[in-house]
């Protein structure tokens, strides 16, 4: 059975997890929302099992993948489930989300969704879990993505997850984020520490950064993924003055090459 994962990820872990259900599906291939963004239509996945992994930005989905997701059109795939990944919360009303959107463009919504806990990466206020407090966050997100594949494979249909608070916080924070994200990268600063060395070009989902005379210049069509700030080899990138103490995390699982944007074959 022919599968299609679409996934969007800053830090690495929602592709970590997108190949791990991907490696157990066997026919698989993983494309990254990103690539879409500068198409034009409908997308229809060729595929009996389609699938969409990304993380969750404040009780929501990114902005990227709600627009493309308005796009999808899965009606003829005879299953279709998420995997959304987050920090503590807001995995339920992020699946709600997708599966309006889904509902109302092509009548059809989600088979089943899945929340799964996974490092925050949200360094403008906070850092992420580090040392054994990491090792214990991904050791029980492995198994738990481990289950989720054995529901995947099995086709097996879920009602989606509910918690009313996270529908309740959905409405507070997320018109604010989708009103902000776009520009919200003006707090973004580069030091003297930058070596012009284009990672976080590479790196980011939106092509959201150019470099000018060496240096990274924002273009404000940000995602907020954090993406650049993460993997910049010397630390140069801040936003705010709180960034420069908090460590930097990338998803062990993945390199800096797999956060450059591509496809993957798994089949
Ligand atoms: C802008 C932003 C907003 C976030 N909002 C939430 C949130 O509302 N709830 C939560 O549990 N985690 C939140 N997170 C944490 C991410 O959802 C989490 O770390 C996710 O696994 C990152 O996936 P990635 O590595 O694939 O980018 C947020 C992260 C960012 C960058």
């Amino acid at each position: 059975m022919k599968t299609i994962i679409y996934y969007f990820t800053g830090t690495g872990n929602s592709l970590a997890a997108a190949r791990k259900v991907a490696a157990a599906t066997g026919d698989c291939e993983l494309i990254p929302i990103a690539l879409l963004r500068e198409t034009r239509g409908a997308i229809v996945p060729q595929a009996e099992r389609v699938g969409i992994v990304c993380p969750v930005y404040f009780f929501g989905l990114p902005l990227m993948v709600a627009e493309w997701a308005a796009r999808l059109d899965p009606a003829a795939a005879p299953y279709v489930f998420a995997i959304i990944t987050h920090g503590g919360g807001g995995e339920s009303a992020a699946l709600w989300q997708l599966d309006t959107i889904l509902r109302k463009r092509q009548g059809r919504g989600l088979d089943a969704g899945f929340g799964v806990v996974m490092p925050g990466n949200y360094i403008l206020k906070y850092e992420s879990p580090q040392g054994k407090e990491r090792e214990e966050i991904l050791a029980k997100a492995d198994k738990q993505i481990a289950a989720i594949a054995g529901n995947v494979v099995r086709c097996e249909k879920r009602t989606l997850p509910a918690s009313l608070v996270s529908r309740l916080l959905y409405n507070l924070v997320y018109p604010w984020f989708r009103s902000h994200v776009r520009t919200d990268d003006k707090k973004f600063t580069v030091s003297d520490k930058c070596t012009s060395c284009g990672t976080c070009v590479a790196v980011c989902p939106s092509k959201n950064i150019e470099l000018a005379e060496g240096k990274p210049v924002w273009k404000h069509r940000c995602e907020l993924c954090c993406s650049c700030i993460h993997t910049c080899p010397v630390q140069a990138i801040q936003a705010g003055t709180e960034t420069e103490k908090r460590e930097r995390y990338r998803n062990p699982d993945v390199t800096l090459a797999d956060l450059k944007i591509g496809t993957e074959d798994m089949s």
